[in-house]
């Protein structure tokens, strides 16, 4: 038999596979949710074992046609919702199992350079992934001076943002910037030359444009939020990121409202100043992908894996969270 292979654009390489197999227990059976179908890596892995329920969600439409396939072959097992995690608590009354966030894009979103993810794309300034209110181009063209260079400097962690903000303004002042191949060429004007840097010039401000039209920061704390309202006791809630901001968010989650850490919550009324335990005893510990997985796909160099395992504690909302990450969802929440 030939085996067909897919252009690299239309597939995705699930990152850490086997290690979120060995924390969920699949075999056992149980109700799981993925709330990044993506390429469907995780989601096809898990429906490989009879007794598992699952309930798939990414706000991408261009996913839809893959997942829709696998509801007509999984149809007691599998159902598919087009939903941001924000939007998370609306999709079942059962509390479940397992529940997965492998953030960020997917190869798919990256390599599609219509999309204009990728800085080798001459597209338009596009970068949404579905669900969003805005688009790069509306916001590199409306925001502030100030505002773009907040947006580069927090979300992108860029030490050269001001210049990169600077430009960009002077830049549209002559003519509106619409496509990615132009925001490209003001950014390597911007920058110092820094021949010793492996990444590309672009990286960072590319970062922080995304996060910023998909509000990333703000999906992830809303969405690890209703995650744990709706995991069982003993439940896995388990979160790969791929950048500084969003792994400082989940370990702060995770260690701060377990057994073992957690502090009286400050928007607790005062005759009711519960420790709020959401999780077992956390062991502060990052599982990295291993050297051969990363030899096959290189993007998995960046990924982290942490998760935390439901108490038996009822659920409290963590407005610490909130609090504690507010200058991020501030800046997400700028109108443009
Ligand atoms: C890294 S990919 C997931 C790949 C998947 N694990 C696989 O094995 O194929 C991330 C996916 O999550 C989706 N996504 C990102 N943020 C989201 C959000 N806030 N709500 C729903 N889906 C989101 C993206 O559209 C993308 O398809």
């Amino acid at each position: 038999m030939k085996t067909q292979i897919q252009p690299l654009e239309y597939s995705h390489f699930p990152v850490m596979l086997s290690e979120i197999i060995q924390i969920i227990i699949p075999s056992k059976g149980g109700l799981f949710v993925d709330c990044t179908f993506g390429g469907g890596g995780y989601s096809k892995a898990i429906l490989k074992f009879p007794k598992t329920k699952l309930i798939s969600i990414d706000r991408d439409s261009t996913v839809m046609p893959a997942a829709k396939k696998l509801e007509k072959k999984f149809q007691d097992r599998f159902k598919f919702y087009q939903l941001k995690f924000s939007e998370l608590k609306s999709i079942t009354k059962d509390k479940a199992d397992a529940i997965i966030f492998d953030l960020g894009l997917s190869s798919i979103q990256l390599n599609n350079l219509k999309r204009g993810f990728s800085f080798k794309s001459n597209d338009k300034l596009d970068m949404t992934m579905g669900l969003t209110d805005i688009s790069a181009q509306e916001a590199i063209n409306n925001l502030s001076e100030k505002q773009l260079k907040l947006i580069i400097k927090v979300l992108g962690e860029e030490k050269e943002a001001s210049r990169i903000a600077k430009n960009i303004v002077i830049a549209r002042s002559q003519k509106k910037i619409t496509r990615v191949d132009e925001l490209v060429q003001i950014i390597e004007k911007s920058k110092k030359k820094n021949f010793l840097s492996k990444i590309n010039p672009c990286t960072k401000t590319f970062q922080a444009l995304r996060i910023f039209v998909n509000k990333e920061i703000s999906e992830l704390i809303h969405g690890i939020i209703n995650a744990t309202e709706f995991l069982k006791p003993g439940g896995k809630i388990i979160v790969i990121s791929f950048h500084s901001i969003e792994d400082k968010i989940v370990k702060y989650f995770f260690s701060n409202f377990s057994k073992n850490k957690s502090k009286p919550s400050r928007y607790l009324p005062e005759d009711n100043k519960n420790n709020i335990e959401l999780f077992e005893k956390y062991i502060n510990k990052v599982i990295k992908p291993s050297k051969s997985e990363i030899l096959e796909n290189n993007p998995s160099r960046s990924a982290k894996l942490r998760f935390a395992t439901r108490s038996n504690s009822s659920f409290i909302y963590p407005y610490d969270l909130i609090k504690k990450f507010n200058k991020y969802l501030d800046i997400e929440a700028v109108n443009v």
